[in-house]
């Protein structure tokens, strides 16, 4: 099947465009390269052994996105295109609003007008707030949005779940725990063109720069340990999901024609435990201070996965060490290429 994926050279968008071609389908990939590198798309290739096709498209520009599915023959979307960083959006507000909603307009605008009735979409256990029964169900309701990148999950939701009932959509919204790690090739894996925020990124980038800049968020939740729980999830076992979104989409299991789904582990771990595994993965010290509580952060959330399991029959095979010792290779990798290629110019 012929898979547009938005956001496609970014972190998650890579991975499962990797994972659709494992599984014989043609992922497009869409990107406006705000927070992203054109050269992922030659990393796919590398990796799948498969030409790609990529469009240097902003889902902001309406008449871009309109002229592009005119031309293009698609069966389903997989929507990541946004902007993702929760401090940055306690920050800029409008920015966060302006982006990951007037993107998603136009896209269900655009699909709609071309008859392109499939969509999985991006979206986060954010939209559950600071919640007080653990594990989260989909089944639970939203909470008051702990940020403006938290609201605009939850209003994206929202539009889809409409647009689904009113222009005959199909459409799935996955909510994502904490991705992280990378590709065992470690030729993909995040790699923001800004300077990244989420743990595990700045983990590693403070040990390869050896830096002791990292600083644990809090340590006075009410938590075991005082830091904040997170349910990391693998990116490839992340990238799967969509698959079996995708490829549920086209079978008779459908239950309802707007679905969602946690995609977590199931189980939550401390900021102290990420730093802890990372240490025992790699046996690199990793030193840091302690600071003050993040604005827009939650206390703690992981995943009930029994929904997920039983309906998309995924389950996130990688547990946290493989996830930090996957992303800590990708880390060397990456600044091997950096050096290279400052000494080439
Ligand atoms: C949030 C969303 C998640 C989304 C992600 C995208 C929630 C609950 N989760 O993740 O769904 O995929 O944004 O960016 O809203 N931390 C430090 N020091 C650092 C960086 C982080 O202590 O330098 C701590 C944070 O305070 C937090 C944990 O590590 O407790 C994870 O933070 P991060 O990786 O940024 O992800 P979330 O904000 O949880």
């Amino acid at each position: 099947m012929n898979i547009l994926v938005t956001g496609g050279t970014g972190y998650i968008g890579s991975h499962t465009a990797v994972e659709l071609i494992n599984k014989g389908h043609h992922p497009i990939l869409i990107d406006n390269l705000s927070n992203s590198h054109e050269e992922v798309v030659k990393y796919i290739e590398q990796i799948t052994g498969k030409a790609v096709d990529f469009f240097n498209v902003d889902l902001c520009d309406r008449t871009a996105v309109f002229n592009l599915l005119k031309t293009l023959q698609v069966d389903a979307v997989i929507h990541f295109a946004a902007f993702k960083s929760v401090s940055e959006s306690v920050l800029d507000p409008l920015k966060y609003y302006r982006n990951n909603i007037d993107s998603l307009i136009n896209l269900l605008d655009a699909l709609v007008t071309h008859k392109i009735n499939r969509l999985v979409f991006s979206s986060s256990c954010t939209v559950y707030g600071e919640a007080s029964l653990m594990p989260v169900r989909e089944t639970d309701p939203f909470g008051p949005a702990s940020s403006p990148y938290g609201a605009t999950k939850q209003i994206g939701e929202q539009l889809i779940k409409d647009a689904t009932a009113a222009y005959g959509l199909n459409s799935i919204c996955l909510r994502y725990f904490n991705p992280a790690g990378a590709h065992s090739s470690a030729l993909i894996g995040e790699y923001p063109l800004q300077s990244p925020t989420n743990l595990v990124p700045v983990i590693t980038r403070n040990a390869i720069k050896k830096s002791n800049k990292l600083t644990v968020f809090g340590t006075d939740y009410h938590t075991p340990d005082g830091t904040c729980i997170r349910d990391y999830i693998h990116v490839v076992d992340l990238a799967k999901a969509h698959v079996c979104a995708i490829e549920r989409m086209f079978s008779d299991k459908v239950r309802s024609m707007h679905e969602v789904f946690n995609v977590g582990t199931g189980k939550g771990h401390s900021v102290l435990d990420v730093i802890h595994a990372f240490r025992r993965s790699t046996t690199m010290e990793l030193e840091y201070t302690i600071g003050p509580r993040r604005p827009g952060d939650i206390e703690q959330i992981w995943a009930a996965t029994g929904l997920t399991e039983q309906e998309l029959n995924w389950k996130a095979q990688c547990s946290l060490d493989e996830i930090v010792s996957s992303a800590w290779k990708w880390e060397q990798q990456l600044q091997q290429q950096l050096i290279k290629k400052a000494d080439a110019s």
